[in-house]
């Protein structure tokens, strides 16, 4: 619907940069919201810095035909996440498919096409994915065919290696620079203008009927939420089943069973559920406490963008307390950016100094911030001592604290077996820091944690400190519901169950691979003729982590010989044993198999296992075909692009 309207919308820049008056885009690809936040930080900094009238867009919320017609006194940034395999981000791949296409068409015939287009690109990738970056890379690469005139590099954020901040921070100083001198900007003092106003209603109450207390939108708060169920809307469903999976007291491992049957979600194995996590209450209470919210936490306020471009990132009215439990990712890792805005609005000046010295001083910062896990409440408490921060704009929080993200999870059950119930494997992230008192917890699996207890009656449900708000919203998020959404995938078992395949997941990388044999050992009951299946788990030891133990052997009675389980037990014996020093031994079988077309799917950590899983394959190939390792790397390459080699990583 090129140049059309859309639900009272335009999808036309041009219309919208004429109507606001902006003179810069920033469009972003984002999976899981940090391009997006990257996008409105830039937007922030160039209006405070430079007077650039900026707007930021969804990719999927324009058309692109007109990008010709972007007139050269303005400039469009493209801020691209790369999600997977090399792929462009949901919301991106229209676009990515229009600009990098044969002979994209455009709405004038300039020659060439994009002459006139001023642009900026940034990528954000993961350097243990074979395609690193290729999303910023490719789309560069088709806007210089096109003639685009890119300002400054094209910038790269290596999440891999854990250096995206510092990257994106590298990477744009010089391109403002060049930017600045393209269009003749004056730097000037920064000054915060803020994007949204925060007005109490102090005529309305929390009890009131049209304030939303976490409800993610409308037919939610009005209790009627249908599908479809997806990014925007969950499916608030029921917890059928939550169970511990590993037998030590220290960790934790969770077997989820959510029931979807009073919705019309489907799900295909292989595919990945979305949980909607909530924020844990000693966390919310520590943000509300330092910024001292903590009296007003449930007043009523209405947000209002200040800007025909900027969208508020929850509905309102709420409270405080609503946006920040439900809405705010307030225990992620801070930005330098971030501490060096709100030095601002610090209580008095040695805190100023100490967050502006945070903010500037990358190594102090790692040595007070980084390796602490700090998240935003603990670095403000630390920085003023303790003293409240009673003059920070709600407004800037919600411009610069990220939206709280769902989490994606393999799902761990057959469609075929359990349509209707999705099953979940989930290990409860806990990390002790040296130098911190408490250990530092995941979002969402400690709120899963939370639920399960709760789900058990579990007569004291704090018992690892965190106390999660999980009776939410007017009962609705009342601790045996979750609200979810299921995200199709490509990582699906080949169509003709006959086919052998190997199957690689250590930890919890073995979750897609319970669905996957469920599936097959459910095929075999129907009399279907079903290929090998050979399963390489690992975990640390036999006796602690080895999930599912039981259930494989009932898989066997079924599947018979046609399955094999091979184990490596990590710290039960002297020395380490890994997946693939498994695959190593059984060399001569996996490339028999590999003849025989068998499929290979790797899952879990993308990092180092799957890398080396990959090498260890290749590896196999040139010792049982006698070829160079050159070769095999290529037939490896060849089947990743066959989908005969699926991954399914996460890091
Ligand atoms: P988060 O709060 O998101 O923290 C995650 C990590 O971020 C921390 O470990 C830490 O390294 C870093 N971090 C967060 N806050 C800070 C801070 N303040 N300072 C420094 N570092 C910080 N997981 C499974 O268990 N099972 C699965 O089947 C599974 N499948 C997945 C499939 C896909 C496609 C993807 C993308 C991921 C999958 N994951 C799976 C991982 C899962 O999505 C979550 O990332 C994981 O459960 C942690 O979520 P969390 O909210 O508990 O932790
Ligand atoms: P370790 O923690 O004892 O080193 C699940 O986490 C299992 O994967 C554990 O047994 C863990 O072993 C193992 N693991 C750690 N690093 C790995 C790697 N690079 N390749 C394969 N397995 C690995």
């Amino acid at each position: 619907n090129a140049g059309g309207i859309k639900a009272g919308k335009t999808r036309n820049i041009i219309e919208k940069l004429e109507e606001s008056g902006k003179n810069c885009i920033i469009f972003y690809g984002s999976q899981t919201g940090t391009a997006e936040d990257y996008a409105s930080r830039l937007a922030k900094e160039g209006k405070s810095r430079f007077g650039l009238e900026t707007m930021v867009a969804d990719l999927e919320d324009y058309d692109y035909d007109n990008l010709d017609a972007i007139p050269s006194d303005k400039v469009v940034m493209f801020i691209l996440a790369t999600y997977g395999e090399g792929e462009p981000t949901d919301n991106a791949v229209d676009f990515y498919e229009f600009i990098t296409g044969d002979e994209p068409q455009f709405s004038e015939s300039n020659d060439p096409p994009l002459g006139n287009l001023n642009y900026v690109a940034f990528g954000l990738g993961n350097n243990t994915y074979e395609h690193y970056n290729s999303m910023v890379r490719n789309v560069n690469k088709a806007l210089e065919k096109l003639g685009a005139h890119r300002i400054g590099d094209a910038g790269e954020g290596d999440d891999g290696a854990g250096t995206m901040e510092e990257d994106f921070l590298a990477w744009k100083d010089p391109m403002w620079a060049a930017l600045a001198e393209k269009m003749g900007l004056e730097e000037r003092e920064a000054v915060y203008d803020p994007i949204f106003s925060v007005v109490e209603r102090d005529e309305l109450t929390k009890e009131d009927h049209e304030v939303y207390l976490g409800e993610p939108n409308k037919m939610h708060l009005e209790g009627s939420a249908k599908g479809p169920f997806n990014a925007h809307n969950p499916y608030i469903a029921p917890i059928a089943e939550s169970t511990e999976l590993f037998a030590v007291k220290d960790r934790n491992c969770l077997h989820m069973e959510v029931d979807v049957s009073g919705s019309n979600l489907s799900y295909q194995t292989g595919d990945h559920i979305a949980i909607w996590p909530t924020n844990p209450g000693e966390e919310v209470d520590r943000f509300m406490d330092i910024l001292d919210l903590t009296e007003k936490r449930h007043n009523v306020i209405s947000v209002k963008a200040l800007e025909p471009t900027a969208k508020v990132p929850f509905p309102t009215p709420t409270t405080y307390d609503a946006v920040v439990r439900y809405h705010m990712e307030i225990c992620s890792p801070v930005s330098r950016q971030f501490l060096s805005q709100l030095a601002a609005f610090a209580p008095d000046e040695e805190s100023k100094a100490e967050m502006t010295r945070l903010g500037s001083d990358k190594d102090y910062f790692h040595e007070k911030v980084a390796i602490h896990h700090l998240n935003i409440a603990r670095v403000l408490k630390v920085a003023s001592k303790g003293k409240k921060w009673t003059n920070v704009p709600f407004s800037i929080l919600i411009e610069s604290v990220t939206k709280l993200q769902p989490r994606y999870y393999s799902i761990s059950s057959s469609s075929l077996v359990q349509p209707k119930k999705i099953s979940i494997t989930a290990v409860v992230e806990k990390q002790e820091i040296p130098g911190r008192e408490d250990p530092f917890r995941g979002v969402a699996t400690n709120y899963l944690l939370a639920l399960k207890q709760k789900q058990h009656g579990d007569p004291n449900p704090e018992p690892f400190g965190v106390s999660y708000e999980i009776t939410g919203p007017r009962n609705k998020y009342d601790g045996i519901h979750v609200p979810v959404h299921v995200r199709h995938s490509n990582f699906k078992l080949p169509s003709d169950p006959s086919k052998p395949v190997i199957l690689i997941g250590p930890g919890t990388g073995v979750a897609p691979f319970r669905a996957f044999v469920q599936e097959r050992a459910k095929q075999a009951e129907n009399g279907e003729n079903v290929g090998k299946t050979i399963l390489f788990f690992g975990c640390r030891r036999k006796s602690e982590d080895f999930i599912y133990e039981k259930e494989w052997e009932q898989y066997k009675n079924i599947l018979g010989d046609n399955f094999e389980l091979v184990t490596a037990f990590s710290r039960d014996g002297p020395k380490k044993v890994y997946v693939q020093h498994r695959l190593q031994e059984r060399g001569k079988e996996i490339n028999d198999l590999l003849e025989k077309k068998a499929y290979i799917y790797v899952c879990g950590d993308a990092a180092n296992m799957a890398r080396e899983v990959n090498a260890t394959i290749g590896r196999i190939l040139a010792q049982n075909r006698g070829i160079p390792e050159t070769k095999a790397e290529e037939i490896v390459k060849n089947m990743r692009a066959a989908n005969q080699y699926q991954e399914d990583v996460w890091s």
